[in-house]
């Protein structure tokens, strides 16, 4: 059977992957971040999972304000990088696992999680920028992707509760899936993040730090926390955050803390990375 060996939170800042597709990694602004991410690119390069699942928000570039599904999981054998109003990243497509996506959309349906199903999936930096501080720059992807897209763009967005039963769900899913592939999910997105109002360029550490010890070791308690928690104290895209429980929810009750970085500045929000190994 598949199984999952790994979860992976991070952040997911349109500027770290500009830095990496214009090899700015050693300049002064942006050499402190990737020191401090290295070893979890180290893990990653070991590890080599076959698929990444990465659970992301599309931010209005496949879907707009005229579509809104609240989950929705990628089927196709690829997805292309999606044109954000200055061109498509120049990244690889992302080869898909179309076998083991329908499986888990069937799984995660009859599981009573009604997934919208995407045969077509422009990919934007929501889920192109975790691969590349993963991986940097590689010819192509040395995995296959499945992107599973979270609506926290529009009110209202699906509890963190929800996301972390949907974790489990698709751990579920993967656990029954007859093949051998080893699985890693991503969470991605926050952590403090404000960008625009009064309150723009939040940075609310502690609250991003205490986030993180949750994750890792009180997993139930942090899915409990409202929407307004997230709003008040990471900002108005601190709500992201909830991502990490679809990853977490994943996972055994019990992991092990391989990474943890987290940084400022990348751009004017928190930049965090965890990797979680799953017990067997
Ligand atoms: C930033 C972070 C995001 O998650 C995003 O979608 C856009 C911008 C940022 O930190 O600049
Ligand atoms: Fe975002």
């Amino acid at each position: 059977m598949a199984e999952i060996i790994a979860g992976i939170g991070t952040s997911h800042v349109p500027a770290v992957g500009a830095a990496i597709d214009n090899g700015k990694q050693d300049e002064p602004y942006w050499a402190p971040y990737f020191n401090k991410i290295q070893p979890a690119r180290d893990w990653m390069a070991e590890a080599r999972p076959d698929v990444c699942i990465v659970v992301y928000n599309d931010h209005a570039s496949a879907f707009s304000l005229d579509l809104i599904p609240t989950f929705a999981i990628g089927v196709a054998a690829r997805f292309d990088p999606a044109d954000e109003g200055y061109g498509p990243r120049g990244v690889p497509a992302a080869d898909g696992h179309p076998q083991l996506a329908w499986h888990l959309a069937e799984s995660l349906i009859t599981d009573e999680f009604d997934l919208t199903i995407a045969n077509k999936l422009p990919i934007d930096h929501g889920c192109t920028v975790p691969l590349s501080v993963l991986y940097g720059r590689p010819d192509a992807w040395p995995c296959r992707i499945i992107p599973l897209c979270v609506n926290v763009i529009q009110y209202p967005a699906p509890t963190g509760h929800r996301c972390f039963e949907l974790g489990k769900a698709i751990r579920r899913a993967v656990e029954t899936y007859p093949g051998d592939e080893r699985v890693a999910i991503f969470g991605t997105g926050g952590m403090s993040h404000q960008l625009q109002g009064e309150r723009a360029g939040l940075i609310n550490t502690d609250f991003d730090l205490a986030f993180l010890d949750r994750l890792v070791s009180d997993p139930e308690t942090q899915a409990r926390v409202g929407h307004t928690e997230y709003l008040r104290e990471a900002g108005s895209e601190g709500i992201e955050l909830v991502m990490w429980l679809v990853m977490r929810g994943a996972l055994s009750p019990r992991v092990t803390e391989v990474h943890r970085s987290h940084h400022v500045p990348t751009s004017n929000t928190s930049n965090g990375l965890i990797i979680l190994e799953n017990a067997a």
